[in-house]
């Protein structure tokens, strides 16, 4: 198998070949004047299994132009399958028409993905909410790994586990916070949450956490408004501490310090998005599941 990335793959791409010994394909990208990207992947990839790494946090659009000229471009050599290791599925929160005139925009993703030459794709903890699983919008075979298990042990050997209860900030978080509380052997429980708009939600429900730390659990911190209402409602609840567990730290728009702000102690995230918080790396996960599927 060769590795192929993105500008925002790279990180995991090396990562990925150093833990496998898989030959990393080099990619030389630039803009033209007028805005357009120009990619190539230099090396040979006829015959080869080539596994094209590519996160699509940050400057979403940008990025998934980016990953398709790559895997057009490796299925250009001839290649025999692409596996698209996208470890941050933008789009994914659009997964309906919830107003007339909006796209359905995760399919659309995965049709663009398809179309590109995509033979299987990887991601971790997709936001899969009305979506039960990524096969019922992409037609290719899809893998949808947790980092869950590996933030809830990281935590568990940072901080240990004493007097915490696991609490996801809305409905859709309830499956990454069981997974967290199974491996912390704690309970969980979960909040519900009300979007009033892109940067305002409300978080409402009555939880018994006084005395206790609760460990906030979500798959994506974007804005951080969602987990500030959770965090202001653990602490008016008598919490003693909160920290936070996420899988895609996209932290936009001064959300780190809002959360510090409202009284987050600590924060554990993976490097789907590299960020200071990124200590737990989904990149042997990923050479696993890489060597499994091959
Ligand atoms: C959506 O429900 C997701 O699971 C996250 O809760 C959401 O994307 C977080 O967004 P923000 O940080 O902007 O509230």
């Amino acid at each position: 198998m060769i590795i192929a990335y993105g500008s925002s793959g790279e990180h995991l791409a090396r990562a990925v070949a150093k833990i496998t010994q898989f030959r990393v394909a080099e990619t030389e990208t630039r803009r033209f004047p007028d805005g357009e990207l120009y990619v190539r992947v230099i090396g040979d990839a006829s015959g080869e299994d080539v596994a094209v790494f590519q996160s699509l946090g940050m400057r979403p659009d940008r990025l998934l132009m980016e990953y398709c000229l790559i895997a057009d471009a490796v299925k250009g050599m001839g290649c025999r399958t692409v596996t698209g290791v996208i470890p941050y599925l933008a789009y994914a929160r659009q997964d309906a028409r919830f107003g007339s005139g909006e796209p359905l925009s995760i399919k659309l993703v995965a049709k663009s993905l398809e179309s590109a030459g995509t033979d299987r794709l990887i991601s971790v903890d997709a936001h899969l909410h009305r979506l039960k699983a990524l096969k019922e919008v992409f037609t290719i075979p899809t893998l949808n790994l947790s980092a869950m298990p590996l933030l809830a042990e990281h935590y568990r050997e940072e901080f240990g586990v004493r007097n915490v209860i696991v609490v996801g900030p809305d409905s859709e978080s309830e499956q990454w916070a069981s997974a967290v509380a199974e491996t912390l052997s704690t309970k969980y429980s979960i909040l519900s949450k009300e979007r009033i708009g892109d940067r305002e939600v409300e978080i409402s429900g009555s939880l018994s956490v006084r005395g206790k730390t609760a460990v906030l659990v979500d798959d994506i911190i974007s804005t951080g408004r969602t987990l500030v209402g959770a965090i202001r409602k653990l602490r008016s609840s008598g919490a003693k501490r909160i920290d936070v567990l996420a899988t895609h730290a996209l932290l936009v728009e001064g959300a780190l310090g809002l959360l510090r702000r409202a009284g987050m102690s600590h924060l554990l995230s993976t490097d789907t998005i590299p960020r200071r918080a990124s200590k737990v790396s989904v990149a042997p996960m990923i050479a696993d599941a890489l060597r499994e599927w091959r």
